[in-house]
Formats: structure tokens, sequence, C-alpha cells
């Protein structure tokens, strides 16, 4: 079967603030994909960016997100979207058989709120033949795992992907699984690390 993991650039924050005139609110966005993927603005306290793509800032726009989603319903049997907790709705409404699978990082950091995010969504669509529980190994709908500190924003830890790989089946000696975002390469070598030896 043919898999894919798409882990591109998070949707943007939209975040209201009351400064408008008469203490009205307004609504403001800001970009995730060209602060960590392109020349997009950085925090006095944030490193250089993780990766450099020039057309990062396509992914602030969310009929990017869709199109993602309906490109990987055409083309693959079975896939996965890593997305934010506030990036879900880019993707909705989702295939009925889709679910929504998370990922708890116990070291998130605190951001600019008093809420710190501790968990990541990621979107599976598990091939039709492999849902039953007679198909295949029980696989948890959430894993524990701390987010890999390697300098680049948004890679994803080895057990993730085996974790995922787990949820959508993997057979190593029939499926291929394409991994549409590289990045650090991490999902990548995590791939090899399942084939067999
Ligand atoms: C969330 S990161 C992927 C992280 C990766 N899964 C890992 O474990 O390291 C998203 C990647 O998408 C790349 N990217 C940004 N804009 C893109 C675009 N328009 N087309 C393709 N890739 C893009 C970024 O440069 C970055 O490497």
């Amino acid at each position: 079967m043919k898999l894919a993991i798409a882990d591109p650039p998070y949707p943007p924050i939209f975040s209201e603030r009351f400064d408008a005139a008469g203490g009205a609110s307004r609504v403001v966005t800001r970009s995730r994909a060209t602060r960590w993927y392109g020349d997009g603005t950085r925090g006095r306290h944030d490193p250089a960016p993780a990766d450099f793509h020039p057309e990062a800032g396509r992914w602030d726009d969310l009929t990017e997100h869709r199109r993602l989603l309906e490109r990987l319903c055409d083309e693959f049997d079975g896939w996965a979207i890593a997305t934010t907790p506030d990036g879900l709705g880019a993707y909705h409404p989702l295939p009925v058989s889709a679910r929504v699978l998370s990922w708890v990082r116990p070291n998130g950091m605190p951001g600019g709120g008093r809420l710190i995010s501790r968990w990541e969504p990621v979107i599976v669509f598990i091939p039709a033949a492999r849902r039953a529980r007679t198909s295949g190994m029980i696989v948890p709908d959430t894993l524990i795992e701390a987010a890999p500190r390697i300098g680049f924003a948004g890679a994803k830890p080895v057990q993730w992907t085996r974790w995922v790989l787990d949820v959508l089946g993997y057979d190593p000696g029939s499926d291929s699984v394409t991994d549409l975002f590289p990045g650090s390469g991490n999902v990548a070598s995590a791939i090899d690390g399942m084939l067999p030896a």
C-alpha cells in the first residue's frame, strides 16, 4: 500500500487583541511557517530559523492545508498529517474514517500565554483493510514522548514515526512510505530503521 506522512509548516496563530478604538477586539494573525522556515520575524530570544524554504509562507493560507488533505486522499491508501490543536480546523471537514491521535510532549515549553502547549494532534487515515481489531496489532491513540531538542523546530522523535506507522498498519515488506516534508530527516531515518535488515 502507498502510505504518506505529511508534516507541513503549521497553520498560523489567530489571536484576539483588545487594542482597537473603544476597546473593541480584533483578530490578529501570526505566521508559524515564515517564523520557523522562512524569513519571518522571530522573537528576541528565538534562535535562527530551523530551515529555509522560499515558499514557506504559502502555509499561512488555510486552503493550502485543504489542498494537502485532498492530495493525500487522492494519491495514498493511508496517511498522517501532523498539526497543532489550533490548526485542526484548517483540515475540517475530515473524511468520515479519519481519526485524531494525540502526541503528548512532556517537555513542551511555555509560550507567550499562561497555558503551556503539551500536545499535538496527528490526523490519520488508516487503510480500510487495516481498521478492524483482527487485522493487526492493537495501538493506542496517544503517545507520550519528549520532543527532540536538536535545534530543528518541528522535528519529530523516532518513536513518533514508529507510532504513526504502527497506527497505519505499516508493512515494511510491501508498503511504501512517502515523507512529504523531510525537514531534519528524523522521519525518514525512523522509516529506514523499520525496514528489514
Ligand atoms: C514541520 S517541518 C518538518 C519536520 C520533519 N518532519 C522532522 O521530523 O524534522 C516542515 C518542513 O517543511 C518545509 N517547507 C516549508 N515550506 C514548504 C513548501 N512550500 N513546500 C515544501 N516544504 C516546505 C520546511 O522547510 C520544513 O523543513
